[in-house]
């Protein structure tokens, strides 16, 4: 692994804390795009305090209990934007790797981008050969025009969204992409709208979603980008019972509460499980996700 020059978010370690607060870290709010978000600054990093608490606790029940994403949807989104020996893709928000390592099969050069020092360690360690730098959607720290393609898999919903565009401009060659990938839980099944519900009934007022489609307003409206692309893929997860409660443990927002709060969704979640007869019986669950990937060039 290479590091890049970055700064480490060196956000504190897991232990019973104070509901969606930072131990030693005072969190600022932000107005971005009309929405007020609730940040942690540390070592010059500045990311939402949901995440920069919650993945910092939650890096491995992460690696874990996520999933990949469909190899059609690499394939797919490879070839719409070129993904090939000799370009330069930017994996921002990339976590503990889930979609860097299927970026790295198609021979492109991958400069992974992670704030949170947890994810980022877990990331360098199962992905040795990848350039590996904590910079941030906003601030990557990267030359000017030095990327054929940027991603965010799982991830620009956490960004301010406007500051990240205009980074994504100045690093993209012309002609350059930008791809946006979600792994989209299929509410229409029962016990995932139940299972979803603890998750939201725990959500600060601030919290980004995908599914509100601000990104897309965002983005349409910004001059010098062809229409949005998409491409969508059922990417079913079979997973333990313990799979899924650690699923919901490896979300933000609940690895952030303190501990009697999780011993408290975990029971909830186990409840859910025994209540719906596709979750009932037997130790294994499919978790329903369609992988949602949308594309758009630079002009
Ligand atoms: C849900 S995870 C997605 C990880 C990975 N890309 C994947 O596909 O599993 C979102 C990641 O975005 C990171 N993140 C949050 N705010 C960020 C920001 N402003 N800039 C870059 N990354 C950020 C979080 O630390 C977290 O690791």
């Amino acid at each position: 692994m290479q590091h890049l020059p970055g700064r480490c978010s060196g956000l504190g370690p897991p232990g019973g804390r104070r509901r969606g607060a930072a131990r030693g870290r005072t969190p600022v709010a932000r107005r971005s795009g009309g929405v007020h978000l609730r940040l942690i600054a540390s070592g010059g990093v500045t990311v939402h305090q949901a995440a920069g608490t919650g993945y910092q606790r939650a890096a491995d029940a992460y690696e874990r209990s996520r999933p990949s994403y469909p190899l059609p949807a690499l394939r797919g989104l490879a070839d719409a934007v070129g993904l090939e020996p000799g370009r330069t893709v930017v994996d921002l928000g990339a976590g503990t790797g889930k979609f860097t390592r299927l970026l790295a099969l198609t021979g492109a050069r991958v400069v992974a981008l992670e704030p949170v020092a947890a994810m980022r360690g877990r990331l360098a360690e199962l992905l040795p050969g990848v350039e590996v730098g904590s910079g941030t959607a906003e601030a990557t720290g990267l030359p000017d025009a030095s990327a054929d393609v940027v991603v965010a898999a799982q991830a620009w919903h956490w960004f301010r969204q406007e500051e990240a565009l205009a980074e994504v401009e100045r690093v993209l060659r012309p002609g350059g992409s930008l791809a946006l990938v979600w792994n989209t839980f299929d509410d229409s099944v029962p016990w995932v709208r139940d299972f979803q519900r603890i998750y939201f009934g725990r959500a600060p007022e601030d919290l980004p979603s995908h599914l509100d489609g601000r990104w897309r307003t965002l983005l349409e409206a910004r001059p010098g980008w062809s229409p949005v692309e998409e491409l969508h893929l059922p990417n079913p997860h079979p997973v333990t019972r313990e799979g899924v409660l650690e699923r919901m443990a490896s979300s933000s927002i609940i690895a952030a509460l303190d501990a009697a709060e999780q011993e408290r969704v975990r029971a909830e979640v186990d409840a859910v499980l025994r209540a719906h007869p596709q979750t009932r019986d037997g130790d294994r669950v499919e978790l329903p996700y369609t992988t949602d990937v949308y594309w758009t060039r630079r002009a």
